[in-house]
């Protein structure tokens, strides 16, 4: 199976070369507009490009407004303040995520909680967060409190893994029937969306959500992030703290509270436009990436992971489970031998040594996950 595996994906990607993971593709106007913004000299915070880049981002994510940062890790640091983190809270997020999730919850001075994931998404499960809030926390007027540490629970922060959308429609009931926002790290899910009556973005469910464009995602703007919001006082906090929290006016220097320097550059936003004119294409062919993966897994009696049902996943990164760790490392030393780059899922959030102390309900799917899943080439085809 794992030879099978490897001249599959050189089939694929038609090379005897080495295979990353994910490269970044630039094949339309992103040249042509970085030239114009050297050309206006425009290159860093003001200019007109990174207005365009959010608007063109809301519409597509379907939501009021669109806030455009550094990268997503400050995107995210910022949407939780917004969402009311205050330092000595605590989070509610899942074990499975990249490290930055957790470190925005830290930049606030709270702490993340960690609750397990749903085996068919990947993503925080509502009825684990369900059973956490009913067994380990209490009401109260100003908030629901953890029993065990007394701290309050300011935020809940899932995360659509490698392009898969959680189950939104339950973490949105459990959080709402506690009065717990939700901020969405949808990084890794532009293009994933969530069908219904109404086909819904990710990152548009919650009070707000973050996007990244760092080299590695569908689409990049060399380093960039997006915060996603319906609501209009929270979008102009937003601007405003990414921007130092600078009053405007044409000369003066005035700020009304500490702020970030968080706004991305107009040259970041160029790229970013231009990649975004190719997003539709992007999702079509990592779609159909994921089908040919899927046929191979068919026919070789091995498993990949599929979108969840009732959704439409970027298919961002595509992954294998393996039967156990003994075959997941295995399977890393085989193939990253043959020049085909493939890595196992991060290591989870409480196992590094920052968050060790932090309280978890066990997570059995998560460490589950974590002992059988490889991300395999997912590069878009041209
Ligand atoms: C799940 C997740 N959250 C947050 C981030 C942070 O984004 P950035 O690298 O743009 O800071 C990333 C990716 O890099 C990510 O995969």
């Amino acid at each position: 199976m794992f030879d099978s595996f490897v001249r599959q994906v050189r089939e694929i990607y038609q090379t005897d070369a080495f295979i990353p993971l994910h490269e970044p593709r630039f094949v339309g106007n992103e040249k042509q507009y970085l030239l114009n913004v050297i050309d206006s000299t425009f290159v860093s915070s003001v200019g007109p490009y990174v207005a365009e880049f959010e608007n063109k981002i809301a519409d597509y994510c379907g939501v009021k407004h669109a806030v455009a940062t550094v990268n997503g890790t400050a995107a995210l640091h910022i949407a939780l303040l917004l969402a009311g983190v205050e330092s000595g809270e605590e989070v509610i997020t899942q074990a499975v995520t990249f490290v930055a999730t957790c470190n925005a919850i830290n930049y606030c001075g709270a702490e993340p909680v960690f609750v397990d994931i749903d085996a068919d998404t990947l993503g925080l499960s509502a009825s684990a967060v369900a059973e956490f809030l009913a067994h380990h926390c209490e009401r109260f007027d100003d908030g629901v409190y953890n029993k065990i540490s007394g701290k309050r629970i300011a935020a809940c922060l899932p995360m659509h893994t490698f392009g898969h959308p959680c189950d939104m429609t339950g973490l949105l009931r459990v959080c709402e029937e506690y009065g717990i926002p939700i901020v969405e790290d949808a990084a890794e899910a532009l293009g994933s969306w969530v069908s219904g009556v109404e086909r819904k973005h990710c990152g548009s469910f919650g009070k707000l959500g973050v996007l990244s464009f760092n080299g590695n995602k569908i689409i990049t703007t060399g380093g960039g992030g997006m915060i996603l919001t319906n609501d209009d006082a929270l979008a102009k906090q937003a601007k405003h703290l990414t921007t130092t929290a600078k009053l405007p006016h044409a000369w003066k220097f005035e700020h009304d509270q500490v702020g970030y320097n968080y706004r991305m550059p107009n040259l970041n936003a160029a790229l970013g436009l231009a990649q975004l004119e190719q997003l539709p294409n992007f999702v079509e062919r990592k779609r159909a990436l994921a089908v040919r993966y899927l046929d191979w897994a068919h026919a070789n009696g091995a498993q990949v992971v599929v979108e969840p049902s009732g959704t439409q996943a970027n298919y961002w990164l595509n992954a294998l489970l393996l039967d156990d760790l003994t075959q997941r490392d295995a399977f890393l030393e085989y193939s990253n031998a043959q020049g085909v780059m493939t890595r196992p899922l991060w290591e989870l959030m409480p196992d590094l040594s920052m968050y060790r102390y932090c309280q978890t309900d066990g997570l059995s799917q998560s460490r589950r996950l974590a002992q059988r899943l490889v991300n395999v080439p997912s590069s878009v085809i041209l």
